[in-house]
């Protein structure tokens, strides 16, 4: 038995060569962690069990049956992230430079297997060149294979993925399918074909980073949802999100450290809202004051600034929050802000996250862009997710709610199920001026002192509409609040809320306006 110990000793060290030392060497020198050290960074010490050390590819054509690397160009296994059970793959640049064979596939499909068998998430570490040319069309297939598995898994447990290479073709469509992109800028790129196919086909010269870096991601496309300075903050960065998410849609929502008094009043809210309605504020000030500890985990912070999105705890509760964002296009919502909030409200009620919107929003985005840019389908996508969403919904509208945003922004009449307003709060079809504008057109034309005119009507509009009382008086608010008291209230009223259950119409799945 000893002799068989020391050889499995050797088999284990072989398995865990890579592409060997050169190949290492290179990778360290891009600036860029081994498949290893990855997984080593990812989970709680010493927790990773691996799988499938031993697995190789089974091609001969060029020469591929002169090299059969142990694990084929991925290590796969579980391990704990806070003591929570994850799967996890991580390719390995150094073997075929992670190209994705039949075997490889195989390793990480019986990984998502577990995981959707035993409820925990699925983390993937992408370093890839894609399809792996030798294989042709089995490893085609393979890709097809992780694809599908990647949509049964969606909203069943949640998906991660971590771009830290140049992932083309194939190797980008699965994250693509899964909850949550990572990108590290300089060393992860993400494209269906890189900067030399694109010149030929479309004659534009364009650099891996501008094509399809991490900043092109993060702000332009919102393909990814979290940019990173380093592997290392890329890695703490799906860490850290993990506490807000729970295992599977089944289990309880993790709670939060809870620390913080679940009565405290911030006297600074009072001084949030600008005395002049067209003045912009920053609504992260608004947040920040309410959530736990001040902890906001922003999801796409560079993309659609309009709208914010993230994870918070409050009172412990871990809450997915949408935020209208005044300080930029005056919290207007075009089609960027409707597709991002929307996906991120969707991800929330599939795993059961409360959803706490709080609403300054002058209205949907006018302009010939945005109408043939096809607003009225996108801001559809953000609508139909608030309907459709059956988790506790809580509400407050800071200041404006107009037009049909306000239905949209988690309204009483789709559902919302505490609706609160300060008493800055503006609900109204439009604004005074707009509306002053239509209605007394005329009048206004014909006084003779049409300023003045415009300014009366303006007044009077204002005190009649632009307040949150009519809305009260309909019970489409349940509250006229003090603003200091939105913390205690969202706590007192996600306590209540937690023996929600309400149920859409039984149906195979809903047809959302993609
Ligand atoms: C096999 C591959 C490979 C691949 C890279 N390698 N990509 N082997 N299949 N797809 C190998 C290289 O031969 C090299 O081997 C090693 O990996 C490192 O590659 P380099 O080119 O030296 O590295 P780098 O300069 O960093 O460039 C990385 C790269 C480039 C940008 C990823 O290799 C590249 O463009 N690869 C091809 C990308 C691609 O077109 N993939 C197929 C897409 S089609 P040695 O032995 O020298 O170390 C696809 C279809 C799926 O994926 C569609 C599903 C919807």
């Amino acid at each position: 038995m000893r002799e068989k110990l020391d050889q499995l000793e050797r088999r284990r060290a072989e398995s865990e060569r890579g592409g060997g030392p050169e190949r290492l060497k290179a990778q360290h020198d891009k600036g860029k962690l081994s498949a290893r050290e990855r997984i080593d960074l990812l989970l709680d010490e010493g927790s990773f069990v691996e799988t499938d050390r031993y697995v190789t590819h089974r091609s001969t054509d060029f020469g591929l049956d002169q090299q059969r690397p142990d694990g084929d160009g991925v290590v796969t296994g579980h391990g704990r992230i806070d003591g929570r059970l994850v799967y996890v793959y991580s390719q390995d640049f150094t073997v075929f430079g992670g190209s994705l064979s039949e075997a490889h596939a195989g390793k990480i499909c019986k990984i998502m297997d577990l995981a959707m068998q035993n409820g925990a998430p699925v983390i993937g570490l992408n370093d890839s060149g894609g399809a792996r040319i030798q294989e042709g069309v089995v490893s085609l297939g393979g890709y097809a294979d992780i694809f599908l598995r990647n949509t049964l898994a969606s909203g069943v447990i949640p998906q991660i993925s971590a771009i830290l290479g140049p992932c083309a073709g194939g190797a980008v469509y699965s994250p693509a399918i899964t909850d949550f992109i990572f990108m590290t800028r300089g060393t992860s790129y993400m494209f269906v074909t890189g900067p030399n196919v694109v010149k030929t086909v479309t004659h534009e010269e364009v650099s891996m980073e501008a094509l399809g870096g991490a900043d092109t991601h993060g702000a332009t496309s919102g393909i990814s949802h979290f940019t990173t300075s380093s592997e290392v903050e890329c890695l703490q960065g799906i860490r850290d999100l993990l506490r807000y998410l729970p295992s599977n849609n089944v289990d309880a929502v993790p709670r939060g450290p809870g620390r913080d008094p679940r009565d405290r009043r911030e006297e600074a809210l009072l001084d949030c809202i600008p005395p002049i309605a067209t003045q912009p504020y920053d609504m992260h000030d608004v947040l920040r004051r309410v959530v736990d500890d001040g902890a906001f985990l922003e999801v796409q912070p560079d993309f659609a600034g309009n709208i914010l999105c993230g994870f918070a705890h409050l009172g412990g509760y871990s809450v997915g929050i949408v935020a209208n964002q005044p300080a930029v296009l005056a919290g207007v919502l075009d089609i960027d802000a409707s597709v991002k909030a929307a996906r991120f409200i969707r991800f929330c009620d599939a795993f059961n996250i409360p959803v706490v919107t709080f609403v300054d929003v002058p209205g949907f985005l006018p302009g010939v862009a945005q109408e043939h840019g096809g607003i009225i389908r996108h801001g559809a996508k953000l609508l139909y997710a608030y309907c459709e969403a059956t988790v506790p919904k809580l509400t407050v509208i800071t200041r404006k709610a107009y037009g049909g945003a306000y239905d949209v922004m988690s309204s009483k009449h789709i559902r919302g199920d505490l609706n609160l307003a300060w008493p800055s709060a503006e609900i109204a079809v439009m604004g005074p001026k707009g509306a002053v504008e239509i209605l007394f057109k005329k009048e206004i034309a014909e006084s003779a002192n049409p300023a003045a005119a415009l300014d009366a009507k303006v007044t009077e509009y204002a005190e009649k509409f632009a307040n949150p009382y009519v809305a009260a008086s309909r019970g489409y608010v349940d509250d006229v609040i003090d603003p200091r008291e939105t913390r205690p209230r969202l706590i007192e009223a996600l306590e209540a809320l937690q023996g929600k259950r309400q149920r859409n119409p039984a149906k195979k799945h809903g047809c959302i306006p993609l």
